[in-house]
């Protein structure tokens, strides 16, 4: 069965899109095969997995995206996943093992004007669809949008882990504590959901801090998260091995070149940007699967 892991954060523009690009990347070119989920309505891992091209050809065919799963009782999750995406740039099939099931903008109405025809959350409605699927995969990676609706309860309900990549300032410190907060919250309302359904219990992983500029102290915000994690654990609102985790992922606008082009940062043509930005990616995902349990 699937690891399952939500790459959460309520703060926007902190380095989730392009952590679980990245990751799964990495672990798919260590041979393992993975699925991205993207459950965010703006659809950026998407069209970077696609390319802009790719996905807005694929927008003619909604029943292939995420939505349809909530949409439409009927849905198979298997008409969603779009196998192998990534392109080198020669535009070769590159990282075979990699699917994704896509975002489109229009999840956006998941918040807001779809109906919930069943009374069946649409948590488990979502549960349900993975479960159909989740043998096919090593690895289920959810991209969450930065809220706590829906889509994210959707992915939370049915991860193992939940990561929560961070930058490194005061506003992250908060957002991380909000976020502890309201995800024990939510676990305690589907207690018996997931007793019921022997679905994962999902819990805190750790943070990763990204885009890290060169020569920047960040000593105070490392501390201060330190600090944080570990009253959560004597408080146990999180697992005693949550931490940080010892890679940070430094920052390089080669990041954003990788966004445009398409390609996850270990495809990149090699430059001192783009290899440290790539090793700090794999060692990351070297640490997931260790903490996983996982040897390669
Ligand atoms: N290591 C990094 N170095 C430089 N820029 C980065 C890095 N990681 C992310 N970025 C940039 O920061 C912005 C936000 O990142 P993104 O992954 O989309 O965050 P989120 O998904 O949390 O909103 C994007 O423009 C992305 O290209
Ligand atoms: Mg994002």
């Amino acid at each position: 069965m699937a690891i399952k892991i939500s790459f959460l954060n309520l703060k926007g523009g902190v380095g989730k899109t392009s952590m679980i690009v990245n990751v799964g990347a990495c672990l798919a070119y260590m041979g393992k095969r993975v699925l991205i989920v993207d459950l965010d309505a703006q659809s950026n891992s998407s069209i970077w997995l696609m390319r802009l091209d790719r996905w807005n050809a694929q927008n003619r065919y909604p029943e292939k995206f995420a939505l349809n799963l909530f949409k439409n009782p009927d849905a198979k999750i298997t008409d969603c996943i779009h196998k192998s995406p990534v392109r080198d740039l020669e535009g070769e099939v590159a990282l075979e093992s990699l699917d994704l099931i896509p975002a489109s903008f229009s999840l956006l109405d998941l918040e807001h004007d779809v109906e919930n025809k069943t009374d069946v959350p649409f948590y488990i409605q979502f549960y349900e669809h993975m479960a159909d699927i989740e043998m096919l995969y090593d690895f289920i990676l959810f991209d969450c949008p930065p809220s706590f609706y829906y889509a994210p309860q959707a992915a939370i309900f049915n991860s193992d882990w939940v990561i929560v990549p961070a930058n490194a300032d005061a506003l992250s410190i908060i957002g991380f504590h909000l976020l502890t907060e309201k995800l024990n919250k939510f676990k305690e309302k589907t207690e018996d959901h997931r007793n019921e359904l022997h679905s994962p219990t999902p819990e805190i992983m750790g943070v990763s801090l990204n885009a890290i500029k060169p020569g920047v102290r960040i000593d105070v915000p490392v501390e201060r998260f330190e600090n944080q994690i570990e009253r959560f654990i004597e408080q146990r609102k999180v697992p005693t091995k949550t931490e940080l985790f010892p890679t940070r992922i430094r920052h390089s606008i080669t990041v954003g070149r990788a966004v445009m082009q398409g390609q996850p940062m270990v495809l990149m043509p090699k430059n001192e940007g783009s290899m440290s930005v790539a090793k700090d990616y794999i060692k990351t995902s070297q640490y997931i699967l260790e903490r996983c349990g996982i040897t390669l």
